[in-house]
C-alpha cells in the first residue's frame, strides 16, 4: 500500500481511539512527510487540529531552540504575545521541563497559568518526545471549561508522537 498509514513501520501502529481520531491520525501521517517542509506540516498540524475539533479554540505548535520555546506555527483568532516561552515558565514550560502531558481543566485555578486569550477556559499541552529529547510541545487553549478528554490526551500524544518521528527524520 502507498503512504504511511497504520502499517506504516516510520510510524508504527496507532490505537484505535475513534472513528474521528484514526481518521485525523491517518490524514495527519500522510502530510507528516519528511520529504515536507516543517513550517508547511506544523502549519497544516495546527490547522487540522483546530479546524476539525471545536473545543480547541487556539492551536500552537512550539519548537524547543536550547533553552526556550518558540511558536513555529498557530492557528486561531488571535496571536499570542507568548511567542517565545522559556522551560520552566508557565504551562507549556513545565510540558517541556515534566516531559509529560500537562491538562488544566480551569486555568482560572492554576498560579502556574500564563495568560494569552481572556476567553481561555482550559488547556492541555503535550510535549513532543523522541529519542531522550524534547523536539517541542503542541499546546491548545480552549474556550470551554474543563474541555479536554481521556481521548483527546491520547490522540494527541499520538499525534505528539508523530510528530517526534516526522522532526528527528528532519533532523
Ligand atoms: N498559556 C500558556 C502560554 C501560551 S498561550 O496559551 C498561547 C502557558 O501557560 O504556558
Amino acid at each position: 500500500m502507498r503512504g504511511v498509514g497504520n502499517y506504516s513501520s516510520f510510524f508504527g501502529k496507532a490505537p484505535s481511539i475513534g472513528p474521528k481520531y484514526n481518521a485525523s491520525i491517518e490524514a495527519l501521517r500522510t502530510v507528516m512527510d519528511p520529504k515536507r517542509a516543517p513550517a508547511a506540516v506544523l502549519d497544516y498540524v495546527a490547522g487540522h487540529l483546530r479546524d476539525a475539533y471545536p473545543r480547541f479554540t487556539w492551536v500552537g505548535v512550539y519548537r524547543l531552540e536550547g533553552d526556550t520555546l518558540e511558536l513555529a506555527a498557530w492557528k486561531g483568532a488571535q496571536a499570542t504575545e507568548h511567542t517565545r516561552i522559556p522551560v520552566g515558565q508557565g504551562i507549556c514550560g513545565l510540558a517541556a521541563r515534566s516531559r509529560e502531558t500537562v491538562v488544566v481543566p480551569d486555568v482560572s485555578k492554576d498560579p502556574r497559568y500564563l495568560a494569552c486569550f481572556p476567553s481561555t477556559r482550559a488547556e492541555i499541552v503535550v510535549p513532543i518526545l523522541g529519542e531522550g529529547r524534547v523536539y517541542g510541545e503542541i499546546d491548545i487553549d480552549s474556550d470551554t471549561l474543563d474541555a479536554f478528554t481521556a481521548q483527546d490526551r491520547q490522540f494527541l500524544e499520538v499525534v505528539a508522537d508523530d510528530l517526534a518521528r516526522y522532526l528527528k527524520a528532519k533532523a
